[in-house]
């Protein structure tokens, strides 16, 4: 089978921006900002943005180029015994991460038409929990599903089908050419529209004004790195692969460079809007910038729909916000369904027309536990253990296979030679001992936090059984799914600069 390839340099960086760029940059980041002391929580986001997701991002990129390869089959011509970690990534990204994030994209598009007519009423807060979700008094109770969250996931899926069973050029790459204009568009809008009402100013003052004192605490930093690894989609296996279609001449470090200027030059714009909107809010109301929003989901469904309905044009306000949502997220979700599918096509062949129905349908239906009464608690444990534990051990473990196995300087000497800028040993050092050692701390620290005191005040049994065995299972698949044969060649071809030793055994 002939790997597809992107028509143009352009269209991979769109492509991997548009994976980059989605949910979290909108309400994660804001709602961090917010948290942490508003622009002083740009320090340890920058700090970890070099220090880890820039490294991180040239790592992912240099490897599916250099190996040709999706995640699984990057690992495997570097050690055939390392097939495993490439398949749990996309394993619990796809059969994870995906499915909620779905979800959450479906929740953005009913609220996209509730703005028409602020249908949310006047306690947005009450009617997002007690008349569209319905929550649940516990996981256990999943209660029915919440049809127009279930109509939305169809659409949600039904486009990202139809975006991937397209192909790398006239499906994801089309696609994000038009997403991605769009997106920078709508939020343009947004952002000149929020900075000119009342009380704007309060709230801009709120974001660049930053409360250092924050800085000394633990929690800022692992949220910074968390947040970091998230946004660039580091660990999701989707960059290696995007970086697979790539031609032989592809400029490693200027692409990485761009992905992450151009998706936290996102964020920090988008802050504007959020902050500029929250501003106006406390002026209205009366209440200080600190007791708007009171918990990170409620700052896009409860607090700004809180702000819409008092805005002059509000509908149409929050019609353009809630469509930025649904345009980010799609272009995100696509990128995780691909970096699967890719891993599929790589071991067993599958055609790609064939694997994006089925495994769009299976998504799909996978995705229906996060559209009922318990989705919302459900969700918060998903994401927090795919994402705390998960992605950093992605993380700790590709920085061991490729900075010890492979050789960063191997990989160096590979991305300098296609590369318009050269990276020193200073990558090295960072991918070998500062990237591994950080991330480990950060999964100690949150460990020791969760055991005094369950995360979210969840009973045992539901995080065990949810969040710990979500990993379990798709790692015992990951390994299923490592020891079967493969059915193409390509694990025989050599990489860019040569084969690797695993390919002798
Ligand atoms: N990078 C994607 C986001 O930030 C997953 O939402």
């Amino acid at each position: 089978m002939v790997r597809e390839e992107w028509n143009s340099q352009l269209g991979f960086l769109l492509a991997a921006v548009g994976s980059a760029i989605g949910l979290g940059n909108i309400w994660r980041f804001s709602y961090l900002a917010y948290e942490h002391g508003g622009g002083a929580f740009l320090v340890p986001y920058i700090v970890a943005l070099l220090t880890a997701g820039i490294p991180l991002l040239i790592l992912e990129y240099g490897i599916g180029h250099e190996r040709i390869g999706s995640a699984p089959l990057a690992y495997a011509k570097i050690r055939k015994n390392w097939e495993w970690l490439g398949w749990w990534a996309v394993l619990f990204v796809m059969f994870g991460i995906v499915l909620y994030y779905s979800a959450v994209i479906s929740w953005c598009l009913n609220y996209f038409l509730l703005s028409f007519n602020l249908g949310w009423g006047d306690d947005p807060d009450s009617f997002f929990f007690k008349e569209f979700l319905r929550v649940s008094e516990s996981p256990a109770q999943t209660g029915e599903v919440r049809t127009p969250i279930l109509y939305g996931l169809v659409v949600v899926w039904l486009i990202s089908w139809a975006v991937i069973y397209r192909g790398v050029q006239r499906g994801i790459e089309l696609a994000n050419k038009i997403l991605m204009p769009l997106l920078l568009l709508l939020i343009t809008v947004l952002v000149v529209w929020a900075v000119t009402l009342e009380g704007a100013v309060e709230g801009l003052k709120a974001y660049v004004t930053p409360d250092f004192s924050k800085l000394s605490q633990p929690k800022v930093w692992i949220d910074a790195y968390s947040q970091v690894f998230f946004t660039l989609s580091l660990g999701f296996g989707i960059m290696i692969a995007y970086a697979s279609y790539l031609p032989e001449k592809a400029n490693i470090t200027r692409n990485a460079l761009l992905t992450a200027a151009i998706n936290s030059g996102f964020s920090i714009f988008a802050g504007i809007a959020v902050f500029a909107v929250l501003g106006f809010m406390a002026t209205t109301t009366g209440k200080p910038m600190s007791d708007v929003v009171s918990q990170s989901i409620g700052l896009a469904f409860v607090a700004y729909p809180k702000a819409i309905s008092l805005m002059p044009g509000g509908n149409l306000f929050g019609a353009l916000f809630f469509l930025c949502l649904v345009v980010a997220g799609i272009s995100s979700a696509v990128s995780i369904i691909e970096a699967f599918i890719a891993a599929l096509a790589d071991k067993f062949g599958v055609s790609r027309k064939k694997s994006a129905t089925m495994i769009s349908m299976l998504g799909f239906v996978g995705a229906i536990i996060f559209t009922t009464q318990g989705g919302l608690l459900w969700l918060d444990i998903v994401d927090h253990f795919l994402t705390h534990y998960g992605l950093i051990t992605v993380g700790i473990l590709e920085c061991i296979v490729v900075g010890w196995l492979f050789g960063t300087q191997r990989l160096r000497r590979h991305i300098n030679r296609v590369s318009s800028l050269n990276l020193g040993v200073w990558w090295d050092l960072l991918i070998r001992f500062f990237i591994p050692i950080i991330l480990s701390l950060i999964f100690v620290g949150d460990l020791y936090t969760e055991l005094q005191k369950p995360y979210g005040g969840y009973s045992w049994t539901s995080l065990v059984l949810i969040g710990r065995d979500w990993l379990i299972v798709t790692l015992a698949v990951a390994f299923v799914i490592a020891s079967r044969p493969w059915h193409t060649g390509h694990h025989k071809l050599e990489g860019r600069s040569g084969s690797s030793t695993s390919l002798s055994e």
